[in-house]
């Protein structure tokens, strides 16, 4: 049985150029694996905390102090475990830092080491890691889960906090659901990508790309960006809302004033129900099947009303409404809050926390969405996670910018090599 026999940490820098931890968990056989952490810029109010160091270095963006964190005090607390045992690791960290948000060490200090534990694991097992997640997600449980292929949704055209356009909308997605494979899904959504470049480009507007690697033009409304993506999916030969439709991500949270969704692209100032009515006339109008933060994280009521009124035509997500954590995913299944739910493990901070709140999503019937963040890395873990607890969806940006396409091509190497794992129905 492999033990831990070193555990070392250093600060690299992540797809915007900002501070980041990379983790190297070495085992006493030789084995060694290391893991990256994303970042977020339009974060939930509740996610677990990262640690920065607040320094005039780094605008205040190091991760130094996180670094000296691992090496001094996380590392002795696991050297000699057993890396395949992620429960009782995670706990340790979980159990060490001893705050609701992780503020004590950090969630990126502590993810860091999580991620990289799941790696050395898979290695010391010889197994890949989306199989090695099948396991653990047994493991944690008790419950089996049928691995899959999921369907991505691409972020071909940026707005919100990711772009310095006027776009209100954050994230405007295709999701090729109607390909065969996920070798056909890549070749639609790069054919799709391209051809969008160049209607922009015809149209004389901008094609430059936003963090996570969609383009980022001036338009008049939200509305256009979507007549757009369908002229796009159209010019390559596809058919909107039979092989391709649509998905959002409002990012509400970021254009509510406490009380109104202002929504500048457009001069208007809508309340919770008149915005609601705005998501709707676009439901109606156009194939779009998901919407993730539709409301403000705080809008509790906003949340019912939309759930009560397009729940059933539209898959409603919750990101910065239940920030991967089951407490909070209990409480929104309670007061009948959306029905699926973006999963980020840094929002958490660990892989047992996150295999825990998709268990709790499964059970109620909650649809679970593996998620990037704006700030990633080449790290690919989400790939092999969204793979070995067959979540049937991600989400992890553009098919463009090695950040977002590191996990594709990772998929794509996925079906070839793993026959038996079909994509998601
Ligand atoms: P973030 O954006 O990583 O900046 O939070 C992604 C999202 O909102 O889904
Ligand atoms: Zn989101």
């Amino acid at each position: 049985m492999a033990k831990i026999s070193d555990v070392n940490a250093i600060q690299v820098f992540d797809s915007r150029g900002v501070p980041t931890i990379s983790c190297k968990i070495t085992l006493d056989n030789g084995i060694s694996a290391s893991s990256m952490v994303p970042s977020g810029a339009s974060t939930g109010s509740k996610e677990a905390l990262e640690l920065r160091d607040n320094e005039d270095s780094y605008h205040g963006k190091g991760v130094l102090k996180a670094v000296t964190k691992i090496k001094n005090k996380l590392k002795p607390l696991i050297l000699g475990l057993n890396p395949a045992n992620q429960l009782e690791i995670d706990q340790i960290l979980i159990d060490f830092d001893g705050t609701e948000d992780k503020s004590k060490i950090g969630a990126n200090s502590i993810l860091a080491i999580s991620l990289a534990i799941s790696h050395a694991a898979a290695k010391d097992q010889n197994i890949d890691l989306h199989e090695h997640f099948l396991n653990l997600y047994k493991n944690i449980t008790g419950d089996s889960i049928k691995p899959s292929i999921p369907i991505p949704m691409f972020n071909i055209l940026n707005g919100g906090e990711h772009a310095n356009n006027n776009i209100d909308i954050q994230e405007f997605m295709i999701i090729p659901q109607g390909a065969k494979n996920f070798s056909e899904i890549m070749k639609w959504s790069s054919e799709i990508y391209h051809n969008l470049k160049n209607i922009l480009q015809i149209k004389g507007f901008s094609s430059s790309v936003g963090d996570e690697g969609g383009f980022a033009p001036n338009l008049e409304s939200n509305e256009e960006a979507i007549k757009l993506i369908i002229e796009a999916i159209k010019s390559s030969g596809l058919k909107p809302g039979v092989d391709v439709n649509i998905a959002l991500d409002c990012a509400a949270s970021e254009f509510f004033d406490g009380k109104n969704y202002v929504l500048k692209s457009e001069n208007k100032k809508l309340s919770s129900s008149e915005f609601i009515n705005y998501l709707k006339v676009l439901i109606d109008k156009y194939p779009i099947t998901s919407i993730e933060d539709a409301m403000d994280e705080n809008d509790i009521d906003g949340w019912k009303l939309i759930t009560e009124e397009l729940g059933d035509k539209c898959q409603l997500v919750g990101d910065d409404l239940f920030v991967t954590n089951e407490k909070i995913l209990i409480e929104g299944i309670q007061k009948k809050l959306a029905n699926s739910i973006l999963i980020k493990f840094n929002q958490v901070g660990t892989i047992t926390e996150t295999i825990q709140t998709i268990h709790s999503a499964n059970i109620h019937k909650i649809k679970p969405i593996i998620s990037h963040r704006s700030g990633e890395t080449e790290d690919t873990t989400i790939a092999d996670l969204a793979v070995g607890l067959g979540v049937g969806q991600i989400k992890t940006g553009a098919p463009c910018r090695s950040d977002r396409i590191a996990k594709y091509n990772r998929l794509l190497w996925i079906e070839n090599e793993s026959s038996n794992i079909l994509l998601n129905e």
